[in-house]
């Protein structure tokens, strides 16, 4: 666990190596082990200085969340956070000066020990990353982060790390104060570590001596204050009120400061200890954390079936979506076949890895040997027979079903019998498109999302007949690219297309009731939606939602005549107001300026009298989405709500705080979301009728994730 040796004579070097976990931890066997290694060199005469660092490739990752995630009290959160205090204060007072020696990457926990150092010195490696991303999963830094940060680096330059919880670069690190040297290998480390013992070899912090003063100004001095007022505007701005560890670490900060050393680390615990047990915590880690991962490490891959790994995958089409499936696939080493209607325009979807690569290169983040090597992994042609031998097609042609059935055919005439034909339609039925295949178990849906490159879901579709072969080789394929796969049966627009719908048309319900379209936007970012209704309608794109419906409508026989339909009739047949690539939609985009709602909506869509709250509009929003994503679990859409809490967040940015659809269900509690619902039908139509599902999880007091349970024994 704890590696000892005395190296240079009289230096102990422990070195952090939890052999049975995938890395280094800080959890209650390591701490203790740590603690333990350590107080024997304190004890230990010959030896003068203390070096840590890791063997294994990362230093420390950061707490271990299980432990956090599975206290039963609140009390017992503050105990542990207590004895981390008093491990990293003895370290700081001990009396022998000891260097972080930062081998590889070092987050939350582990940054924290590192603080309790006496000195920090950093690989400069481009992997490597620094910092404190608690806040990220709803937590405050709990070991000391949000004290000895701002007293080492200065309060202005300490929040934004704190509050965004933003990961370094080692040269980036170094830059802020977090680490104060930077060397070339772990030889280099290591001697560096040994040399700064041996010439400067402090061993007291700076706020333990005396007359310290904060870098940069205290809490009331003018720097102070005025960081402190805009910081609480602009967290008010961006959380909205919705997350409380942003304002728990202002908090913590702002009162710390204040106070003598060992007080302030109490005024800490009391704030980690707070958000900790809070139920904004406990659903960020819950989705964020662990059922991501859960999902990333393939928990839907079927047991024991052997597919051959993706060495080279074809592409059809190569516009946004081919050109950043390409981009990702060569990314992580399998050789692509881009094929678009000419050489050309193939080639046009490979400049765009050029260019993401070209920015890797000159930030520093890659040679241009290794983005050379990635580009020649990218074959442009305009020819079909070029995708033989691929293991894998990923089709990105236009939603075009006859053009889909098209290169179908083209691609299965040069295939190997074990290949996989992937499609990549966002809205055409799986099993519908399966038709033109002749081997319709091999055929399967992978929806991507836009920007490629940037959006971590891929949703995995089963058609009637896609087996568990496809399946199989779709997740090792989203595992290699290192995105998170949901899998979700066939419907149309899927999972996560037809509930982030339902915002839209809610907000559209809104616009038509005569509710002012500036209350409706405030309310979707109001409660934690990344963009108001209106405006995703517009980025989207109006015309293309109206085409999707018509072609809904087509497919199915009927005529749909709800707010949403009448409202994009209106919009894209008489007022020619198509969205945002055409400059007017609901909004207007004056060139070069801020876009603003279109003034000429209050003739179409009269303001009603008397304007709702805005409490009200925000449960209609988000209740709306959370019962339709319910309906998806019962029509057997989705195969778990923990699909559904991940889907909905990495998918069409459902408020995270909530973490997740079903998450959100929870933390209102079935059976008071059930009440809201009936309520909401009865003023706003059966739309809102709660789906059977909850209607018996209500009834037998059930829940998804017992959520509510966990915040009454905090
Ligand atoms: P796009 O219009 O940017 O690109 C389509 C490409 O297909 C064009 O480059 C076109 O030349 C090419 N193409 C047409 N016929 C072809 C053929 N016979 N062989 C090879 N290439 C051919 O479209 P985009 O946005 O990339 O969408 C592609 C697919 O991905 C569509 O099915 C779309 O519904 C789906 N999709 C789109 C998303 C988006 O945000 N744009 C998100 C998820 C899925």
């Amino acid at each position: 666990m704890i590696n000892s040796q005395i190296i240079n004579g009289d230096i102990a070097l422990l070195s952090f190596n939890m052999t049975d976990e995938a890395m280094n931890i800080l959890n209650d066997t390591s701490i203790s082990a740590f603690h333990e290694a350590f107080e024997k060199a304190v004890a230990d005469e010959n030896v003068k200085g203390i070096v840590v660092s890791s063997d294994k490739p990362e230093f420390i990752a950061g707490a271990d969340l299980k432990m956090i995630a599975n206290v039963k009290s609140a009390k017992e959160i503050s105990e542990k956070a207590k004895a981390l205090h008093q491990l990293y204060r003895r370290m700081e007072t001990c009396g022998k000066p000891i260097v972080a020696a930062i081998n590889g990457t070092v987050l939350g926990g582990g940054y924290e020990l590192c603080l309790a150092c006496h000195h920090r010195i950093a690989i400069n490696n481009p992997k490597l990353q620094v910092g404190l991303p608690e806040v990220l999963l709803g937590l405050l830094p709990g070991g000391g982060g949000t004290q000895r940060l701002p007293r080492m680096i200065g309060i202005a330059n300490a929040l934004p790390l704190l509050l965004e919880g933003r990961k370094l670069s080692a040269y980036k690190a170094l830059a802020a104060g977090m680490v104060n040297e930077l060397v070339k290998d772990k030889e280099a480390l290591i001697n560096k570590a040994v040399e700064w013992i041996n010439t400067v070899g402090k061993s007291v912090q700076p706020w333990d001596e005396k007359g310290f003063k904060i870098p940069g100004g205290g809490v009331h001095t003018p720097m102070g204050v005025q960081t402190f007022m805009a910081g609480s505007a602009l967290l008010q701005s961006k959380t909205q009120g919705n997350y409380p560890a942003p304002t728990a670490i202002m908090n913590a900060v702002q009162e710390g400061l204040q106070l003598q050393f060992d007080r302030a680390l109490e005024v800490e615990i009391r704030y980690f200890t707070q958000c900790a047990t809070s139920v904004v915590a406990k659903n960020m880690m819950r989705s964020l954390f662990f059922a991501m991962n859960a999902n990333k490490g393939g928990k839907d891959r079927p047991k024991g079936v052997e597919v051959p790994r993706v060495e080279k995958v074809g592409i059809l089409g190569a516009g946004m979506m081919g050109a950043g499936i390409a981009y990702v696939s060569a990314l992580a080493g399998m050789d692509v076949v881009l094929k678009d209607r000419s050489v050309e325009d193939a080639e046009k979807g490979k400049d765009y890895s050029r260019k993401l690569l070209g920015a890797l290169v000159s930030r520093g983040k890659m040679t241009q040997d290794a983005a050379d090597a990635i580009l020649a992994k990218i074959q442009t042609t305009d020819d079909p027979n070029a995708v033989a031998g691929s293991q894998m097609i990923i089709e990105a042609v236009f939603e075009d079903r006859a053009l889909k059935a098209t290169v179908t055919k083209e691609s299965e005439a040069v295939l190997e019998d074990s290949a996989v034909f992937a499609t990549n339609t966002s809205t055409l039925p799986i099993t519908g498109l399966a038709e033109a295949s002749v081997r319709p178990d091999k055929f399967i849906g992978l929806h991507f999302f836009s920007p490629v490159d940037k959006m971590q879901l891929v949703e995995i579709i089963m058609g009637e007949q896609s087996s568990d072969y496809a399946l199989a080789m779709c997740i090792d394929y989203v595992k290699r690219i290192k995105k998170v796969p949901i899998v979700v049966n066939d419907s149309r627009g899927f999972y996560t297309s037809r509930i982030f719908t339902t915002y839209v048309t809610e907000g559209m319900n809104m616009l038509e009731e005569g509710i002012n379209p500036n209350l409706i936007e405030h309310a979707g970012k109001g409660c934690g939606m990344p963009v108001g209704p209106l405006a995703v309608a517009d980025e989207v794109s109006i015309e293309l939602m109206y085409k999707v419906r018509k072609q809904t409508e087509k497919d199915l026989g009927e005529t749909r005549d709800t707010a949403d339909a009448r409202i994009s009739n209106l919009l894209v047949e008489k007022l020619d107001r198509i969205g945002k690539k055409a400059g007017k939609g609901f909004y207007e985009y004056p060139e070069g300026g801020k876009k603003y709602l279109w003034p000429g909506l209050a003739e179409h869509f009269p303001l009603k009298e008397e304007q709702p709250d805005i409490e009200l509009l925000k449960k209609r929003l988000l209740h709306y989405q959370a019962l339709n994503a319910a309906k998806c679990l019962e029509e057997g859409v989705l195969r778990s709500a923990q699909d559904g809490d991940v889907g909905s967040i990495l998918g069409w940015g459902f408020p995270p705080y909530t973490g997740g659809a079903f998450s959100y269900i929870d933390m209102i509690g079935v059976e008071q979301f059930v009440k809201d619902c009936e309520e909401l039908a009865a003023t706003y139509g059966e739309r809102f009728n709660p789906p059977t599902i909850l209607k018996e999880m209500a009834a037998k007091g059930e829940s998804f994730f017992a959520a509510k349970k966990e915040v009454e024994t905090a």
